[in-house]
Protein backbone atom coordinates (compact mmCIF):
# COMPACT_ATOMS: atom_id res chain seq x y z
CA UNK A 1 0.00 0.00 0.00
CA UNK A 2 1.47 3.22 -0.76
CA UNK A 3 2.20 5.73 2.05
CA UNK A 4 1.13 8.50 1.21
CA UNK A 5 -3.14 6.87 1.57
CA UNK A 6 -4.93 9.60 1.62
CA UNK A 7 -8.37 10.55 0.65
CA UNK A 8 -9.49 12.75 -2.14
CA UNK A 9 -12.92 14.61 -2.36
CA UNK A 10 -15.23 14.26 -4.77
CA UNK A 11 -17.25 17.51 -5.53
CA UNK A 12 -20.03 17.29 -7.83
CA UNK A 13 -21.07 19.51 -9.94
CA UNK A 14 -23.35 18.29 -12.74
CA UNK A 15 -26.19 19.85 -11.42
CA UNK A 16 -25.12 23.32 -11.18
CA UNK A 17 -21.96 23.67 -13.27
CA UNK A 18 -23.39 20.34 -15.68
CA UNK A 19 -26.59 22.02 -15.81
CA UNK A 20 -25.20 25.21 -17.50
CA UNK A 21 -23.97 23.36 -20.46
CA UNK A 22 -25.91 24.83 -23.99
CA UNK A 23 -29.24 22.78 -24.43
CA UNK A 24 -29.40 21.41 -21.16
CA UNK A 25 -32.74 21.71 -18.43
CA UNK A 26 -33.25 19.81 -16.39
CA UNK A 27 -37.05 19.89 -14.02
CA UNK A 28 -37.22 19.13 -9.84
CA UNK A 29 -37.67 15.54 -10.79
CA UNK A 30 -34.91 15.02 -13.01
CA UNK A 31 -32.45 17.28 -10.51
CA UNK A 32 -33.56 14.58 -7.77
CA UNK A 33 -33.18 11.58 -9.81
CA UNK A 34 -29.65 12.90 -10.25
CA UNK A 35 -28.69 14.02 -7.01
CA UNK A 36 -30.39 10.59 -5.05
CA UNK A 37 -27.67 8.70 -7.71
CA UNK A 38 -25.00 11.08 -7.06
CA UNK A 39 -25.79 9.78 -3.04
CA UNK A 40 -25.56 6.27 -4.34
CA UNK A 41 -21.99 6.77 -6.45
CA UNK A 42 -20.84 8.50 -2.71
CA UNK A 43 -19.87 11.67 -3.85
CA UNK A 44 -18.62 14.05 -1.20
CA UNK A 45 -20.60 16.98 -2.30
CA UNK A 46 -23.68 17.70 -4.50
CA UNK A 47 -23.41 21.49 -6.13
CA UNK A 48 -27.18 21.26 -5.56
CA UNK A 49 -27.75 24.98 -8.35
CA UNK A 50 -27.14 28.23 -7.77
CA UNK A 51 -30.50 29.04 -5.89
CA UNK A 52 -30.79 33.22 -6.93
CA UNK A 53 -30.62 32.16 -10.61
CA UNK A 54 -33.84 31.35 -10.69
CA UNK A 55 -36.97 29.98 -8.86
CA UNK A 56 -36.74 26.56 -10.43
CA UNK A 57 -33.19 26.46 -8.97
CA UNK A 58 -34.45 27.54 -5.70
CA UNK A 59 -36.99 25.19 -5.36
CA UNK A 60 -34.87 22.43 -6.68
CA UNK A 61 -31.87 23.34 -4.23
CA UNK A 62 -34.30 23.07 -1.20
CA UNK A 63 -35.94 19.71 -2.51
CA UNK A 64 -32.13 18.20 -2.76
CA UNK A 65 -31.26 20.16 0.81
CA UNK A 66 -34.72 18.55 2.06
CA UNK A 67 -34.62 14.78 0.74
CA UNK A 68 -31.18 13.89 -0.57
CA UNK A 69 -28.54 12.42 2.29
CA UNK A 70 -24.85 11.18 2.47
CA UNK A 71 -23.33 14.24 0.84
CA UNK A 72 -23.08 17.63 1.50
CA UNK A 73 -25.41 19.88 -0.26
CA UNK A 74 -23.88 22.79 -1.79
CA UNK A 75 -25.23 25.91 -3.41
CA UNK A 76 -23.45 28.53 -4.83
CA UNK A 77 -23.42 32.37 -4.30
CA UNK A 78 -22.32 35.34 -6.14
CA UNK A 79 -20.58 36.99 -3.09
CA UNK A 80 -23.35 39.92 -2.25
CA UNK A 81 -25.62 39.81 0.63
CA UNK A 82 -28.87 38.44 -1.39
CA UNK A 83 -27.61 35.97 -3.46
CA UNK A 84 -25.78 34.09 0.18
CA UNK A 85 -29.31 35.40 1.73
CA UNK A 86 -31.10 33.24 -0.66
CA UNK A 87 -28.83 30.32 -0.78
CA UNK A 88 -28.91 29.89 2.76
CA UNK A 89 -32.72 29.96 2.41
CA UNK A 90 -32.39 26.74 0.10
CA UNK A 91 -29.94 24.93 2.03
CA UNK A 92 -31.08 25.72 5.49
CA UNK A 93 -32.60 22.30 5.46
CA UNK A 94 -30.04 19.90 4.58
CA UNK A 95 -28.18 17.76 7.02
CA UNK A 96 -24.96 18.87 5.61
CA UNK A 97 -25.16 22.40 4.39
CA UNK A 98 -22.30 24.27 2.30
CA UNK A 99 -22.47 28.06 1.30
CA UNK A 100 -19.99 28.31 -1.71
CA UNK A 101 -19.28 32.04 -2.42
CA UNK A 102 -17.03 33.19 -5.79
CA UNK A 103 -16.32 36.56 -6.98
CA UNK A 104 -13.40 37.13 -9.69
CA UNK A 105 -9.85 38.13 -8.75
CA UNK A 106 -8.16 38.58 -12.28
CA UNK A 107 -7.64 41.95 -13.93
CA UNK A 108 -9.87 40.84 -16.89
CA UNK A 109 -12.85 40.36 -14.85
CA UNK A 110 -11.94 42.82 -12.49
CA UNK A 111 -11.93 45.65 -14.82
CA UNK A 112 -14.63 44.59 -17.68
CA UNK A 113 -17.39 42.65 -15.71
CA UNK A 114 -16.71 43.40 -11.68
CA UNK A 115 -15.77 47.24 -12.66
CA UNK A 116 -13.95 46.76 -8.94
CA UNK A 117 -10.71 47.68 -7.44
CA UNK A 118 -8.64 44.81 -5.65
CA UNK A 119 -9.46 46.93 -2.87
CA UNK A 120 -13.19 47.04 -2.87
CA UNK A 121 -13.17 42.48 -3.87
CA UNK A 122 -10.91 42.25 -1.19
CA UNK A 123 -13.46 44.49 1.02
CA UNK A 124 -16.62 42.39 -0.81
CA UNK A 125 -14.79 38.61 0.01
CA UNK A 126 -14.04 39.78 4.16
CA UNK A 127 -17.40 40.59 4.40
CA UNK A 128 -19.25 37.95 2.05
CA UNK A 129 -17.35 35.15 3.51
CA UNK A 130 -18.29 36.47 7.36
CA UNK A 131 -21.97 36.56 6.04
CA UNK A 132 -22.47 33.27 5.03
CA UNK A 133 -20.40 32.12 7.97
CA UNK A 134 -23.29 33.37 10.04
CA UNK A 135 -25.65 31.07 8.49
CA UNK A 136 -23.50 28.04 8.27
CA UNK A 137 -20.04 26.58 9.07
CA UNK A 138 -19.10 25.20 6.20
CA UNK A 139 -17.83 28.34 3.43
CA UNK A 140 -16.21 27.07 0.20
CA UNK A 141 -14.32 30.41 -1.67
CA UNK A 142 -13.81 30.54 -4.98
CA UNK A 143 -11.43 33.31 -6.62
CA UNK A 144 -12.95 33.04 -10.36
CA UNK A 145 -10.44 33.11 -13.17
CA UNK A 146 -7.84 31.88 -10.48
CA UNK A 147 -5.60 31.20 -13.34
CA UNK A 148 -5.21 34.15 -15.18
CA UNK A 149 -5.18 36.15 -11.68
CA UNK A 150 -2.22 38.06 -10.65
CA UNK A 151 -0.47 35.27 -7.78
CA UNK A 152 0.10 37.84 -4.93
CA UNK A 153 -3.35 39.78 -5.39
CA UNK A 154 -5.17 36.43 -5.61
CA UNK A 155 -3.35 34.87 -2.17
CA UNK A 156 -4.22 38.25 -0.29
CA UNK A 157 -7.95 37.07 -1.45
CA UNK A 158 -7.53 33.77 0.01
CA UNK A 159 -5.61 34.92 3.15
CA UNK A 160 -8.68 37.35 3.36
CA UNK A 161 -11.37 34.27 2.88
CA UNK A 162 -9.71 32.36 5.34
CA UNK A 163 -9.92 34.38 8.10
CA UNK A 164 -13.36 35.38 7.72
CA UNK A 165 -14.13 31.44 7.83
CA UNK A 166 -13.78 29.98 4.40
CA UNK A 167 -13.20 26.28 4.82
CA UNK A 168 -12.66 25.32 1.48
CA UNK A 169 -10.45 27.39 -1.22
CA UNK A 170 -11.47 26.18 -4.47
CA UNK A 171 -9.45 27.22 -7.17
CA UNK A 172 -10.62 27.44 -10.46
CA UNK A 173 -9.55 27.44 -13.90
CA UNK A 174 -12.79 29.52 -14.76
CA UNK A 175 -11.94 29.48 -18.68
CA UNK A 176 -9.72 26.26 -19.11
CA UNK A 177 -6.59 28.24 -19.94
CA UNK A 178 -4.05 26.29 -17.53
CA UNK A 179 -1.81 23.28 -18.15
CA UNK A 180 -0.78 20.90 -15.89
CA UNK A 181 2.86 21.61 -14.87
CA UNK A 182 1.54 25.36 -14.35
CA UNK A 183 -1.74 24.67 -12.81
CA UNK A 184 0.58 22.22 -10.00
CA UNK A 185 2.64 24.98 -9.23
CA UNK A 186 0.21 27.52 -8.61
CA UNK A 187 -1.34 25.10 -6.05
CA UNK A 188 2.13 24.52 -4.73
CA UNK A 189 2.47 28.26 -4.34
CA UNK A 190 -0.72 29.05 -2.94
CA UNK A 191 0.08 26.36 -0.23
CA UNK A 192 2.87 28.46 0.29
CA UNK A 193 2.02 31.93 0.88
CA UNK A 194 -1.77 31.93 2.10
CA UNK A 195 -1.44 32.56 5.68
CA UNK A 196 -3.70 29.94 7.53
CA UNK A 197 -3.87 27.24 4.28
CA UNK A 198 -3.37 24.32 6.55
CA UNK A 199 -6.53 25.09 8.58
CA UNK A 200 -8.31 24.54 4.91
CA UNK A 201 -9.45 22.44 2.29
CA UNK A 202 -7.76 23.15 -1.02
CA UNK A 203 -10.01 22.25 -3.82
CA UNK A 204 -9.55 22.74 -7.69
CA UNK A 205 -12.27 23.12 -11.06
CA UNK A 206 -11.02 22.79 -14.07
CA UNK A 207 -12.52 23.81 -17.14
CA UNK A 208 -11.61 21.55 -20.20
CA UNK A 209 -11.33 24.16 -23.18
CA UNK A 210 -7.95 22.85 -23.71
CA UNK A 211 -9.02 19.17 -23.29
CA UNK A 212 -6.56 19.43 -19.96
CA UNK A 213 -9.82 19.52 -17.00
CA UNK A 214 -8.53 16.03 -15.94
CA UNK A 215 -4.95 16.76 -16.49
CA UNK A 216 -4.91 20.09 -14.73
CA UNK A 217 -6.84 18.50 -11.52
CA UNK A 218 -4.57 15.43 -11.05
CA UNK A 219 -1.50 17.81 -11.23
CA UNK A 220 -3.17 19.74 -8.57
CA UNK A 221 -3.32 16.99 -6.58
CA UNK A 222 -0.11 15.88 -6.88
CA UNK A 223 0.64 19.49 -5.25
CA UNK A 224 -2.02 19.27 -2.35
CA UNK A 225 -5.03 19.85 -3.70
CA UNK A 226 -7.79 17.69 -1.58
CA UNK A 227 -10.90 18.06 -3.26
CA UNK A 228 -11.90 17.87 -7.21
CA UNK A 229 -14.67 19.80 -9.00
CA UNK A 230 -16.35 18.15 -12.04
CA UNK A 231 -19.17 17.08 -13.39
CA UNK A 232 -20.21 13.55 -14.72
CA UNK A 233 -19.77 12.78 -18.29
CA UNK A 234 -17.39 16.19 -17.71
CA UNK A 235 -20.61 18.25 -19.19
CA UNK A 236 -20.25 22.12 -17.72
CA UNK A 237 -19.97 25.29 -19.52
CA UNK A 238 -18.54 25.65 -23.11
CA UNK A 239 -16.18 22.56 -23.44
CA UNK A 240 -17.38 21.13 -19.71
CA UNK A 241 -15.85 20.25 -16.67
CA UNK A 242 -13.24 17.49 -15.32
CA UNK A 243 -14.99 14.47 -15.97
CA UNK A 244 -15.61 13.04 -12.77
CA UNK A 245 -15.47 9.31 -14.12
CA UNK A 246 -11.96 9.60 -15.94
CA UNK A 247 -10.75 11.57 -12.62
CA UNK A 248 -12.09 8.93 -9.92
CA UNK A 249 -10.32 6.15 -12.50
CA UNK A 250 -7.42 7.22 -12.73
CA UNK A 251 -6.86 7.71 -9.04
CA UNK A 252 -8.52 4.08 -8.36
CA UNK A 253 -6.16 2.63 -11.28
CA UNK A 254 -2.64 4.07 -10.60
CA UNK A 255 -3.69 4.24 -6.99
CA UNK A 256 0.12 2.64 -7.77
CA UNK A 257 1.58 6.26 -8.36
CA UNK A 258 -1.00 8.68 -6.51
CA UNK A 259 -1.80 7.11 -3.49
CA UNK A 260 -4.66 8.40 -3.00
CA UNK A 261 -8.18 6.59 -2.50
CA UNK A 262 -11.87 8.14 -3.05
CA UNK A 263 -15.19 7.39 -1.20
CA UNK A 264 -16.90 7.01 -4.38
CA UNK A 265 -18.21 3.93 -4.69
CA UNK A 266 -17.17 2.50 -8.60
CA UNK A 267 -19.72 0.49 -9.55
CA UNK A 268 -22.39 3.30 -10.00
CA UNK A 269 -20.22 4.94 -12.69
CA UNK A 270 -21.91 3.57 -15.35
CA UNK A 271 -25.40 4.07 -14.15
CA UNK A 272 -24.70 7.75 -13.09
CA UNK A 273 -23.15 8.56 -16.54
CA UNK A 274 -26.26 6.55 -18.30
CA UNK A 275 -29.29 8.71 -16.10
CA UNK A 276 -27.01 11.73 -16.49
CA UNK A 277 -26.53 11.35 -20.12
CA UNK A 278 -30.34 10.18 -20.70
CA UNK A 279 -31.74 13.27 -18.79
CA UNK A 280 -29.50 15.83 -19.90
CA UNK A 281 -30.26 14.86 -23.62
CA UNK A 282 -26.61 15.16 -23.75
CA UNK A 283 -25.16 11.91 -25.41
CA UNK A 284 -21.50 10.18 -24.65
CA UNK A 285 -18.99 10.41 -27.44
CA UNK A 286 -18.47 6.67 -28.07
CA UNK A 287 -14.83 6.96 -27.23
CA UNK A 288 -14.90 8.99 -24.50
CA UNK A 289 -12.99 7.12 -21.64
CA UNK A 290 -14.76 5.32 -19.20
CA UNK A 291 -18.21 5.20 -20.21
CA UNK A 292 -18.15 5.79 -24.01
CA UNK A 293 -19.77 2.60 -25.86
CA UNK A 294 -16.10 1.83 -27.18
CA UNK A 295 -14.31 2.45 -23.95
CA UNK A 296 -13.62 -1.72 -23.29
CA UNK A 297 -14.47 -2.57 -26.85
CA UNK A 298 -11.60 -4.45 -28.18
CA UNK A 299 -11.47 -4.18 -32.48
CA UNK A 300 -8.25 -5.29 -33.64
CA UNK A 301 -7.46 -9.08 -34.09
CA UNK A 302 -4.25 -8.83 -32.30
CA UNK A 303 -5.49 -7.52 -28.86
CA UNK A 304 -8.97 -9.51 -29.15
CA UNK A 305 -6.85 -12.65 -29.38
CA UNK A 306 -4.40 -10.94 -26.39
CA UNK A 307 -7.69 -10.25 -24.32
CA UNK A 308 -9.30 -13.71 -24.81
CA UNK A 309 -5.60 -14.98 -24.07
CA UNK A 310 -5.16 -12.75 -20.85
CA UNK A 311 -7.79 -10.14 -20.38
CA UNK A 312 -4.65 -7.78 -18.50
CA UNK A 313 -2.64 -8.00 -22.06
CA UNK A 314 -4.84 -4.92 -23.24
CA UNK A 315 -6.84 -3.91 -20.34
CA UNK A 316 -6.16 -1.73 -17.86
CA UNK A 317 -9.88 -1.73 -16.38
CA UNK A 318 -12.98 -3.89 -17.05
CA UNK A 319 -16.30 -2.69 -17.89
CA UNK A 320 -17.85 -4.49 -14.64
CA UNK A 321 -15.82 -2.40 -12.47
CA UNK A 322 -17.76 0.61 -13.35
CA UNK A 323 -21.07 -1.37 -13.00
CA UNK A 324 -21.28 -2.35 -16.70
CA UNK A 325 -22.05 -5.76 -17.61
CA UNK A 326 -21.27 -6.77 -20.93
CA UNK A 327 -21.28 -10.53 -20.59
CA UNK A 328 -24.93 -10.67 -22.72
CA UNK A 329 -27.10 -13.09 -21.36
CA UNK A 330 -29.88 -12.83 -23.92
CA UNK A 331 -33.18 -12.93 -22.24
CA UNK A 332 -36.09 -13.68 -25.52
CA UNK A 333 -39.80 -14.08 -25.95
CA UNK A 334 -39.77 -17.19 -23.98
CA UNK A 335 -37.88 -15.62 -21.09
CA UNK A 336 -40.52 -15.32 -18.08
CA UNK A 337 -40.94 -12.42 -15.42
CA UNK A 338 -38.86 -14.02 -12.84
CA UNK A 339 -36.23 -14.04 -15.27
CA UNK A 340 -36.85 -10.91 -16.22
CA UNK A 341 -36.69 -9.31 -12.63
CA UNK A 342 -33.54 -11.53 -11.56
CA UNK A 343 -31.74 -9.95 -14.50
CA UNK A 344 -32.41 -6.28 -13.59
CA UNK A 345 -31.32 -7.13 -10.17
CA UNK A 346 -28.35 -8.29 -11.91
CA UNK A 347 -28.15 -4.81 -13.24
CA UNK A 348 -28.56 -2.58 -10.08
CA UNK A 349 -32.61 -1.88 -10.77
CA UNK A 350 -35.02 -2.92 -8.29
CA UNK A 351 -38.27 -2.41 -9.52
CA UNK A 352 -41.72 -2.23 -7.84
CA UNK A 353 -44.39 -4.36 -8.96
CA UNK A 354 -46.31 -2.52 -11.04
CA UNK A 355 -42.91 -0.83 -12.28
CA UNK A 356 -41.97 -4.86 -12.85
CA UNK A 357 -45.46 -4.82 -14.24
CA UNK A 358 -44.83 -2.10 -17.15
CA UNK A 359 -41.37 -3.34 -17.85
CA UNK A 360 -42.70 -6.81 -18.55
CA UNK A 361 -44.64 -5.80 -20.93
CA UNK A 362 -42.88 -3.52 -22.75
CA UNK A 363 -40.25 -6.70 -22.72
CA UNK A 364 -42.62 -8.83 -24.67
CA UNK A 365 -43.41 -6.19 -27.22
CA UNK A 366 -40.10 -5.77 -27.89
CA UNK A 367 -38.94 -9.47 -27.51
CA UNK A 368 -41.97 -9.86 -30.58
CA UNK A 369 -40.05 -8.04 -33.14
CA UNK A 370 -36.50 -8.60 -31.70
CA UNK A 371 -35.03 -12.21 -31.26
CA UNK A 372 -32.52 -11.24 -28.54
CA UNK A 373 -32.84 -9.29 -25.78
CA UNK A 374 -29.47 -7.99 -24.41
CA UNK A 375 -28.90 -5.78 -21.31
CA UNK A 376 -28.80 -2.66 -23.42
CA UNK A 377 -31.93 -3.44 -24.10
CA UNK A 378 -33.39 -3.88 -20.95
CA UNK A 379 -31.34 -0.14 -20.00
CA UNK A 380 -33.54 1.30 -22.60
CA UNK A 381 -36.32 -0.07 -21.30
CA UNK A 382 -36.61 0.87 -18.01
CA UNK A 383 -34.85 4.01 -18.25
CA UNK A 384 -37.15 5.12 -20.93
CA UNK A 385 -40.20 3.26 -20.34
CA UNK A 386 -40.82 3.14 -16.74
CA UNK A 387 -42.41 7.05 -16.60
CA UNK A 388 -41.98 9.07 -13.79
CA UNK A 389 -44.51 11.49 -14.71
CA UNK A 390 -48.03 11.24 -15.79
CA UNK A 391 -48.54 10.79 -19.19
CA UNK A 392 -51.41 12.99 -20.73
CA UNK A 393 -51.26 11.93 -24.00
CA UNK A 394 -50.54 8.01 -25.01
CA UNK A 395 -48.97 7.03 -28.42
CA UNK A 396 -51.48 4.41 -29.31
CA UNK A 397 -50.96 3.77 -33.33
CA UNK A 398 -48.76 5.44 -35.44
CA UNK A 399 -49.19 4.76 -39.22
CA UNK A 400 -46.82 5.97 -42.06
CA UNK A 401 -46.79 6.45 -45.87
CA UNK A 402 -43.42 7.51 -47.56
CA UNK A 403 -41.36 7.10 -49.81
CA UNK A 404 -38.94 8.97 -52.74
CA UNK A 405 -42.09 10.06 -54.96
CA UNK A 406 -44.80 10.52 -52.12
CA UNK A 407 -45.56 12.93 -50.15
CA UNK A 408 -44.82 11.56 -46.63
CA UNK A 409 -47.90 11.50 -44.31
CA UNK A 410 -48.65 10.28 -40.65
CA UNK A 411 -51.91 9.18 -39.38
CA UNK A 412 -51.05 9.41 -35.49
CA UNK A 413 -54.12 7.80 -32.26
CA UNK A 414 -53.58 8.98 -29.47
CA UNK A 415 -55.16 8.23 -26.23
CA UNK A 416 -56.12 11.66 -24.09
CA UNK A 417 -57.97 9.79 -20.91
CA UNK A 418 -61.10 8.27 -22.40
CA UNK A 419 -60.73 9.88 -25.90
CA UNK A 420 -59.15 8.28 -28.61
CA UNK A 421 -57.85 11.57 -31.08
CA UNK A 422 -56.49 10.39 -34.11
CA UNK A 423 -54.97 13.10 -36.56
CA UNK A 424 -53.25 13.35 -40.02
CA UNK A 425 -50.69 15.24 -41.62
CA UNK A 426 -47.82 15.86 -44.25
CA UNK A 427 -44.91 16.51 -43.66
CA UNK A 428 -40.94 17.52 -44.92
CA UNK A 429 -40.47 14.15 -43.68
CA UNK A 430 -41.99 10.99 -42.26
CA UNK A 431 -40.93 12.21 -38.75
CA UNK A 432 -41.66 15.33 -39.81
CA UNK A 433 -45.63 14.44 -40.79
CA UNK A 434 -45.59 12.55 -37.47
CA UNK A 435 -44.68 15.36 -34.97
CA UNK A 436 -47.43 17.40 -37.15
CA UNK A 437 -49.93 14.94 -36.53
CA UNK A 438 -49.16 14.94 -32.58
CA UNK A 439 -49.23 18.60 -33.01
CA UNK A 440 -53.19 18.39 -34.09
CA UNK A 441 -53.59 15.80 -31.69
CA UNK A 442 -52.56 17.60 -28.90
CA UNK A 443 -53.13 21.10 -29.98
CA UNK A 444 -50.27 22.69 -27.69
CA UNK A 445 -48.01 25.00 -29.81
CA UNK A 446 -44.19 23.90 -29.52
CA UNK A 447 -41.06 24.04 -31.59
CA UNK A 448 -38.78 21.49 -32.00
CA UNK A 449 -35.11 22.74 -31.47
CA UNK A 450 -33.51 18.96 -31.81
CA UNK A 451 -33.42 15.60 -32.86
CA UNK A 452 -30.62 12.89 -32.32
CA UNK A 453 -31.18 9.24 -32.99
CA UNK A 454 -29.01 6.56 -31.79
CA UNK A 455 -29.12 2.64 -31.97
CA UNK A 456 -28.86 1.34 -28.63
CA UNK A 457 -27.62 -2.14 -29.64
CA UNK A 458 -26.54 -3.54 -32.88
CA UNK A 459 -27.96 -5.54 -35.16
CA UNK A 460 -30.52 -5.02 -38.04
CA UNK A 461 -33.01 -5.21 -35.44
CA UNK A 462 -31.45 -2.90 -32.73
CA UNK A 463 -33.44 -0.32 -30.50
CA UNK A 464 -33.60 2.52 -32.17
CA UNK A 465 -33.20 5.83 -29.06
CA UNK A 466 -34.42 8.92 -29.71
CA UNK A 467 -34.10 12.47 -28.02
CA UNK A 468 -36.13 15.19 -29.06
CA UNK A 469 -35.66 18.75 -27.87
CA UNK A 470 -38.71 21.58 -27.51
CA UNK A 471 -39.18 24.79 -26.51
CA UNK A 472 -42.62 26.21 -25.42
CA UNK A 473 -43.06 29.28 -23.34
CA UNK A 474 -39.03 30.21 -24.04
CA UNK A 475 -38.80 26.98 -22.13
CA UNK A 476 -36.86 23.74 -23.24
CA UNK A 477 -38.56 20.24 -22.00
CA UNK A 478 -36.78 16.47 -23.18
CA UNK A 479 -38.44 13.60 -24.43
CA UNK A 480 -37.07 10.10 -25.02
CA UNK A 481 -38.17 7.27 -26.59
CA UNK A 482 -37.12 3.77 -27.76
CA UNK A 483 -38.71 1.24 -30.24
CA UNK A 484 -37.11 -0.94 -33.01
CA UNK A 485 -39.15 0.78 -35.40
CA UNK A 486 -37.06 4.92 -35.59
CA UNK A 487 -40.93 6.38 -36.52
CA UNK A 488 -42.36 5.48 -33.45
CA UNK A 489 -39.56 5.96 -31.29
CA UNK A 490 -39.57 9.27 -32.41
CA UNK A 491 -43.04 9.81 -31.81
CA UNK A 492 -42.81 8.52 -28.30
CA UNK A 493 -39.58 10.94 -27.74
CA UNK A 494 -41.97 14.22 -29.26
CA UNK A 495 -45.24 13.31 -27.14
CA UNK A 496 -43.03 12.50 -23.84
CA UNK A 497 -41.47 15.72 -24.49
CA UNK A 498 -44.89 17.53 -24.87
CA UNK A 499 -46.33 14.99 -21.61
CA UNK A 500 -43.56 16.92 -19.51
CA UNK A 501 -45.09 20.27 -21.06
CA UNK A 502 -48.25 19.67 -19.50
CA UNK A 503 -47.41 18.39 -16.51
CA UNK A 504 -44.92 21.14 -15.44
CA UNK A 505 -47.00 24.05 -16.81
CA UNK A 506 -50.58 22.53 -16.15
CA UNK A 507 -53.62 21.66 -17.90
CA UNK A 508 -54.19 25.22 -19.23
CA UNK A 509 -51.87 24.53 -22.27
CA UNK A 510 -54.60 22.26 -23.03
CA UNK A 511 -56.57 24.52 -24.46
CA UNK A 512 -59.53 23.56 -26.51
CA UNK A 513 -58.35 19.71 -26.53
CA UNK A 514 -60.57 16.76 -25.02
CA UNK A 515 -59.05 16.51 -21.74
CA UNK A 516 -61.96 14.16 -19.80
CA UNK A 517 -59.36 11.62 -18.36
O1 LIG B 1 -15.73 28.04 -13.54
C1 LIG B 1 -15.84 28.72 -12.50
O2 LIG B 1 -15.05 29.61 -12.19
C2 LIG B 1 -16.99 28.45 -11.65
C3 LIG B 1 -16.98 29.05 -10.30
C4 LIG B 1 -18.31 29.58 -9.92
C5 LIG B 1 -16.46 28.08 -9.31
O3 LIG B 1 -17.86 27.68 -12.02
ZN1 LIG C 1 -17.12 26.40 -13.71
Amino acid sequence: MPENDKRIYIFDTTLRDGEQSPGVSLNIEEKLEIAHQLARLKVDVIEAGFPIASPGDFEAVKAIAREVEGPVIAGLARINDRDIDRAWEALQYAKKARIHVFIATSDIHLKHKLRMTREEVLEAVRKGVARAKSYCSDIEFSPEDASRSDMDFMCQVLAAAVEAGATVLNIPDTVGYATPEEFGRRIAEIREKVPGIDKVKISVHCHNDLGLAVANSLAAISNGALQVEGAINGIGERAGNTALEELIMALHTRRDFYGYKTGISIGEIYRTSKLVSRLTGMPVQYNKAIVGKNAFVHEAGIHQDGVLKERTTYEIMNPEMIGSFQNNIYLGKHSGRHALKQRLEQLGFNLGEKELDTAFKRFKELADRKKEITDRDLEAIVEHEIKHIPEKFVLESIHISTGNKVVPTATIGIRIGDTLKEEAACGEGPIDAAFKAIDKATGIPVCLKSYSLDAVTGGKDAVGEVTAKIEYDGQLFIGRGISTDVLEASARAYLSAVNKVVYEKGEEVLGNVAVNS
